[in-house]
């Protein structure tokens, strides 16, 4: 049976329950609640995930208190992130107990973890069901299971279905994925373990979405997969973003993420040419160590990173870079660190997502001798931060005095007085103006921070 003819088995069914545990509370229609962790990956997930709830008659709530569904959506690529959702999910656990036909259902990564599930089975009794990473299209099953008072946990995840539209909280921004998966087998990393090998969606399908949400007024589309160099959906992802630019209107087109082994001249080059592609590159580099590299399984060296990074300026002068370091891989000594931070200074990055490394149950790493103990991996975290935030806010202060295009966002969430919005190049810009959230202005620089400008428009 298809992806969407599963979905569509279950559909009637799962939403006449959900009617009725409504309908005896006074409400007119159910309503669900999603709760994410992770990455953009797995907001993007979470984002089909309200489009199948939407499609089963569900409201989209922002609290749980009134939910019919609860679903978290969980995230495993460090302990923290798994804490961070085991404690979330503990505190559903008087909801249930007030409302029993309340559904709590666990979906994403963590759930991909063997050890994860049998814990959420044996130690969560009111989480309903399981399921692993982009399988939605079980959803409506779990849910009249779930009725039934019978738990599942899912071990394989369901191929994508198209049946199942993304339910976007904002218009103006959208996240599309181009691929899922990864082949990669960084020796640190969960994701190829639980998000299975890269599949990518056709080039034909992708151009539709965009061009719908663009037809609908979207102003910033980021296309997403683990590794979007890997992009084999009819084209490479080159020719994809070509395609992609090809589509009138006036928005910008990101993607994320690419790996260094196999980012390629023509994908430089289409940044080059098409003006609609943001002059923002992400673009992972994990370690400055050749030694700590091949460990790591990256399949690149510094010289090879640098020879990227080199291309790029070249033929995109104006382009920021931004990256992924770990600090405290196992058997990293205080020569390897010194190389990230000499590399650091080198490519002097726009920004750095730095991370302290995480054993992850299954993956090389964590079997490797010499785990770094955490106080030298804080320690270590610390000066990356410190060379970075001075890296940071040098580049940024050479931004003050001039004018850049900003996509306004509306007021800024921890300051309501000022707008916030983003550069083409993906810089956060706090600024006093009035364009409305979903608007291209111009706005001048007038202030710099590490992880922001300070700005008025023009
Ligand atoms: N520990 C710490 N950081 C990790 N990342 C992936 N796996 C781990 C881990 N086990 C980081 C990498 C990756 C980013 C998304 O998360 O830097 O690029
Ligand atoms: Fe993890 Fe490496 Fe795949 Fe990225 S490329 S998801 S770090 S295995």
């Amino acid at each position: 049976m298809t992806p969407s003819a599963v979905f569509e088995e279950y559909r009637d069914a799962a939403r006449s329950l959900l009617a009725g545990a409504a309908a005896a509370e006074g409400r007119s229609a159910p309503s669900a609640f999603v709760r994410t962790f992770g990455c953009q990956q797995n907001e993007a997930d979470s984002e089909r995930l309200k489009g199948a709830l939407n499609s089963l008659g569900c409201v989209i709530a922002e609290e749980p208190d009134d939910a019919d569904v609860i679903l978290v959506n969980t995230c495993a690529i460090r302990e923290h992130a798994e804490n961070r959702a085991l404690s979330v999910i503990g505190q559903f656990k008087h909801l249930k107990a007030v409302r029993p036909t309340l559904v709590i259902g666990i979906c994403g990564c963590m759930t991909a973890e063997p050890h994860r599930r049998d814990q959420l089975k044996h130690s969560f009794p009111y989480v309903d069901f399981t399921m692993p990473p982009a399988s939605e299209s079980l959803l409506p099953k779990l849910i009249c299971d779930a009725f039934a008072d019978k738990r599942s946990f899912i071990e394989d995840a369901a191929p994508q279905t198209e049946a199942v539209r993304p339910y976007r909280g904002e218009s103006f921004k959208a996240w599309v994925s181009v691929m899922y998966g990864c082949n990669n087998f960084c020796s640190y990393c969960i994701v190829p373990y639980v998000r299975g090998r890269e599949r990518s969606r056709p080039a034909e399908e992708v151009e539709r979405e965009v061009r719908e949400l663009v037809a609908a007024g979207c102003k910033d589309v980021t296309l997403l997969g683990q590794n979007v160099n890997s992009y084999r959906g009819g084209c490479d992802f080159a020719a994809l973003l070509d395609r992609l630019c090809r589509i009138e209107g006036d928005f910008v087109l990101r993607f994320m993420t690419s790996h260094p082994k196999d980012a390629t001249d023509a994908l430089i080059d289409v940044i080059a040419r098409e003006p609609k592609i943001a002059r923002h590159f992400h673009l992972p580099l994990q370690s400055g160590s050749d030694r700590i590299l091949r460990q790591m399984n990256r399949k690149y060296d510094r010289a090879r990173y640098l020879s990227l990074v080199r291309s790029l300026r070249e033929k995109v002068p104006e382009i920021a870079i931004t990256t992924d370091v770990i600090v405290g891989f196992p058997g990293e000594t205080e020569e390897d660190f010194l190389d990230t931070l000499d590399l650091l200074r080198t490519v002097r990055f726009d920004m750095i997502y730095a991370f302290i490394y995480s054993p992850r149950k299954g993956t090389p790493a964590a079997e490797m001798p010499d785990q770094i103990p955490r106080e030298v991996q804080n320690a270590r975290f610390d000066r990356l931060l410190a060379l970075q935030n001075a890296v940071s806010e040098e580049i940024n202060s050479a931004m003050v005095g001039k004018t850049f295009r900003v996509l306004s966002e509306g007021p800024s969430k921890t300051d309501p007085a000022v707008l916030a919005g983003r550069t083409d190049s993906n810089k956060l810009v706090l600024f006093e103006g009035n364009a409305p959230q979903g608007v291209f202005t111009e706005v001048k620089i007038t202030g710099a921070e590490p992880y922001a400008l300070r700005g008025t428009e023009e």
